[in-house]
């Protein structure tokens, strides 16, 4: 496995080697990215995960500086599943000048997480395409636990005739339900005891919407309610569909997002409801 760092690196690597994938991410790498780099082996013969966190998505009262760096071990976990190259740069390196264009996503960047993180969509797919720029990969491969990341992205490669399939990876979880993601490492031991909730919430709503409840503001409302009296800060609890404009209420297929705080850490979660589970 190699480490690259700089762009011209990369792009001398890119030349000599065909048929690639990149698995994006910011590291502190779990087992849904390491599932995500495996999968990318059976959609190329070549498989880049970049590391890096993105200052451009962060907002000036987010945690950028407290997001954990672990390069070496994410690297150890890389070597395992065999990943060609890590690729790694600098901010520097990225943004040799403060970056001045954008990729300006349509409205859908401003509700949901949009509507609490001004500019965070803004921020990833501006990266995001820098990365596909730099690397040139067939195929990118993004978690769906990030849902509104990944309707995003597939938007921009298709809006802007990206020439990169964008494939999803189921989310993953601990034994308890909860969502893996790098941010579970902020939590206390009492905040991690109580963060399956988030999940058990969405599935109260999958299994009310199962038996046809219709009346989505109020299981949304219910929802955000319970997860309060546990000591949550609700951003939002949404009952949307797949491609996560509104719902009607002859729908069938939805997806359930949520989004909240437990003290300093912003969780956020999805689950899909399929046809087959409702009326
Ligand atoms: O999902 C993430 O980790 C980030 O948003 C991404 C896609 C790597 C862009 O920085």
């Amino acid at each position: 496995m190699q480490i690259i760092h700089t762009i011209a690196d990369m792009r001398r690597w890119r030349a000599e080697n065909a048929d690639v994938a990149i698995v994006p991410t910011m590291g502190n790498l779990h087992e849904g990215h390491i599932s995500l780099a495996r999968q990318a082996r059976r959609h190329a013969r070549r498989v880049i995960v970049s590391i890096f966190v993105n200052p451009l998505q962060f907002g000036a009262n987010e945690d950028f500086s407290r997001y954990p760096r672990t390069l070496s071990d994410d690297c150890d976990r890389l070597r395992e599943v065999d990943t060609d190259v890590v690729f790694a740069p600098a901010a520097d390196t990225l943004f040799p000048h403060p970056q001045s264009y954008h990729v300006e996503p349509p409205a859908l960047a401003n509700e949901l997480c949009g509507a609490f993180r001004p500019g965070h969509f803004r921020g990833v797919a501006t990266i995001v395409l820098k990365f596909f720029n730099i690397t040139q990969p067939c195929v990118a491969l993004f978690g769906q636990k990030d849902y509104q990341q990944l309707a995003i992205i597939r938007g921009m490669v298709t809006d802007l005739n990206v020439p990169v399939d964008i494939v999803a990876g189921a989310t993953v979880r601990a034994a308890d339900g909860l969502a893996l993601s790098s941010r579970n490492g902020f939590l206390s031991a009492p905040e991690r005891a109580e963060a399956p909730r988030l999940y058990q919430t969405l599935n109260v709503i999958r299994d009310r919407l199962a038996t046809g409840q219709r009346d989505f503001t109020a299981l949304e409302l219910a929802a955000s309610a319970t997860l309060a009296v546990h000591g949550w800060r609700v951003d939002y609890v949404a009952i949307r569909r797949r491609d996560l404009t509104m719902p009607a209420s002859g729908d069938t297929d939805f997806v359930v997002l949520a989004a909240a705080h437990l003290g300093n850490t912003r969780l956020i979660d999805n689950i899909e409801v399929e046809s087959t589970e409702t009326l």
